[in-house]
């Protein structure tokens, strides 16, 4: 999604801006643009694609001034072209904006019965519109935009500058995130606390409806009532701000290769320090009081939440129902007592979920997150968050955010499975044990690193391809096919293996690879047996298992991953990595844009 920098500094402004950008690249973008205030005149330059376009102009059509705003867009009213670029500049008012201003085109009817036109396809551009309209009726630039955010509907962060004011910015949250950064004699403001890094650790986050008013002395906020308002400043781990690629090629490579260390971490969180209980916050529900789960999230945390309602319901008995958020909030389910919504989110800001969260709030028991960002919407929204300790993720596509939700999940349903009574004691301390070895056998799999090299040749000169998986392995099948999709542009489906013969059958042919996920379980049989379907139809097999399970599917395999075996409960957390490597190499292969694919956005702060 967009991002949005600010700076009022007492160096150079342009450098500092640009820099920040970079730090919210990985949220995805199509376009770029800084505005500056030079001997009090605003200017701005913008360019279509990748930053390095917006340095370049940048070197031809320098910008000084040492107050200024910046943007990374992606595109939602209008196309990527630089006239729809931000900031959007009206007369003395610059604006940039990431969200949604739903009655853009009421107030645009407003504006041009006044007699302004607009320029550009943009929601945005009627922000700016607005706030130089207050200014002619003789408002000052404060007046004027709050006058103008009062008129907003939609989820916005608006960050304003203004000709003439070398020591003002005004920013406005609803519904998208805003950090406001202290320096010394400087402040700052971005989109999150990673865009700021290098400039302070100290950082003040805006609630919903707030309005900051920032100078250089310091940031005087309001709430959504108008009253003066203290936020805390926080000091912010330098660590989870850094964004390094840690001598790998890409941050997926970095991330995927963190995953045994961010799996340890996220076990000693939540592991007594003997690694034999599970420890969970008190204001935990009793799970043995609990009648239903509710698991909502997107994407790739909604794969996550699909394996986990087999573990809650095999492991625990209790029921689960799991629903994509952009569903589930306008399904409008009736939510029965005894409820507990369990809300899953990497970035804890998808709006989708977090509206999904709002609609949960007064109608479940509980309300947890499954957090990796703690100070975000969906953690402070939620009664009780569990962070998943992944540390920051970068790449779009998310991979050890998934692990770590997946790990985190998988103590909350051993621990129900306790509580209810469902699992003996005995049990519980061999999948801990077997849950503490995890990262080592994280470790040992990352060798089939070369295998998957393999693969990856193969499928990146494919159209298609299908996932198969059974059980909790399905939920990893999906997995599989949406970062196939996500980073290599392959189109992928995924189905749970039993289901093949229902439909999906009819696209088996020479040309398309099938990738079986299936460890050597209670239903590996049955799944050889869809293999065999598939291979009797000449389909390429690609069958991702443990050594057993290779031996045991026989000859004709088209190609065998294999991985150390582990007990079937952990199996989805450990075949997270095949289904990574899979989509990295493959992308590697065809040399698209691992970290920043095409029109995808990191976390999606729109509906
Ligand atoms: O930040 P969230 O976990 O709420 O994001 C949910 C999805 O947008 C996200 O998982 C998306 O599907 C990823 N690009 C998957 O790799």
């Amino acid at each position: 999604m967009c991002g949005i920098v600010g700076v009022l500094g007492n160096h150079e402004a342009a450098p500092v801006l640009v820099e920040a950008l970079k730090r919210l690249e990985y949220r995805g973008y199509d376009s770029a643009g800084i505005a500056t205030i030079n001997d009090g005149v605003l200017d701005r330059r913008r360019a279509v694609g990748k930053l390095v376009n917006l340095s370049d102009m940048l070197v031809h059509h320098p910008l000084a001034g040492k107050a200024g705003i910046g943007h990374t867009r992606w595109a939602t009213h209008g196309a990527p072209t630089e006239q729809n670029a931000h900031p959007h500049k009206a007369g003395p008012v610059a604006v940039v904006h990431n969200g949604i201003i739903e009655n853009f085109r009421e107030l645009r009817a407003e504006l041009a019965a006044a007699g302004i036109g607009h320029e550009t396809d943009t929601d945005t551009e009627t922000v700016a519109l607005l706030a130089q309209h207050h200014m002619q009726q003789g408002m000052t630039p404060e007046a004027a935009a709050r006058a103008t955010i009062a008129r907003l509907r939609g989820a916005y962060a608006l960050l304003f500058l203004f000709d003439g004011e070398g020591d003002l910015m005004i920013a406005a949250r609803a519904g998208s995130p805003l950090a406001i950064g202290h320096g010394e004699g400087e402040m700052y403001v971005g989109s999150d606390a990673i865009a700021l890094a290098p400039m302070t650790d100290r950082i003040t986050y805006l609630e919903e409806g707030d309005i900051a008013v920032v100078a250089r002395a310091g940031v005087t906020i309001t709430d959504a009532d108008g009253r003066l308002v203290n936020r805390p400043v926080t000091q912010i781990a330098i660590d989870s701000a850094r964004v390094d690629k840690g001598g790998h090629r890409h941050f997926m490579a970095k991330e995927i290769a963190e995953q045994p260390m961010v799996i340890g971490n996220a076990l000693r969180h939540y592991l007594s320090d003997d690694g034999n209980e599970i420890v969970l916050p008190e204001a935990m529900p009793d799970f043995a009081r609990v009648e239903r789960l509710v698991l909502v999230a997107c994407g790739t945390a909604y794969y996550a939440c699909l394996t986990a309602k087999y573990w809650f319901e095999q492991l625990a008995r209790l029921p689960v129902e799991v629903d994509i958020a952009s569903e589930f909030r306008y399904r409008e389910p009736p939510i029965s007592p005894g409820t507990v919504a369990i809300f899953v989110s990497q970035s804890g800001e998808t709006a989708d979920t977090l509206a999904a969260l709002r609609y949960c709030r007064d109608r479940a028991d509980s309300i947890l997150a499954v957090v990796n960002v703690e100070t975000s919407s969906i953690a402070r929204e939620s009664d009780l968050a569990l962070p998943i300790q992944a540390g920051t993720e970068i790449g779009v596509a998310s991979t050890k955010a998934f692990t770590c939700q997946l790990t985190v999940l998988l103590m909350l349903a051993l621990k129900a499975a306790r509580a209810r009574g469902e699992m003996s004691a005995e049990r519980l301390s061999d999948l801990l044990s077997a849950l503490r070895g995890l990262p080592a056998t994280l470790n040992t799999a990352m060798e089939i690193d070369g295998a998957i090299r393999d693969v990856a040749r193969d499928l990146s000169g494919a159209q298609s391809a299908l996932f198969l998986g059974r059980g909790a392995m399905y939920p990893l099948a999906l997995e599989g096919a949406l970062k196939l999709k996500e980073i290599s542009y392959i189109h992928a489906e995924a189905y749970a293996s039993g289901e093949l013969k229902h439909g999906p059958i009819a696209l088996i042919d020479e040309t398309m690879p099938v990738i079986v996920m299936a460890p050597c379980d209670a239903l590996f049989e049955k799944t050889v047996s869809n293999m065999q379907e598939v291979m009797a139809r000449g389909g390429r097999i690609v069958l991702v298992s443990d050594a057993a399970g290779v031996a045991a599917a026989g000859a004709g395999t088209f190609q065998a991953v294999t991985l150390p075996a582990v007990d079937p409960v952990l199996a989805p957390i450990l075949y997270a990595l095949p289904a990574q490597l899979i989509a990295y190499h493959t992308a590697i292969a065809k040399g698209t844009d691992v970290d920043q694919p095409r029109n995808l956005a990191k976390s999606v702060t729109v509906e």
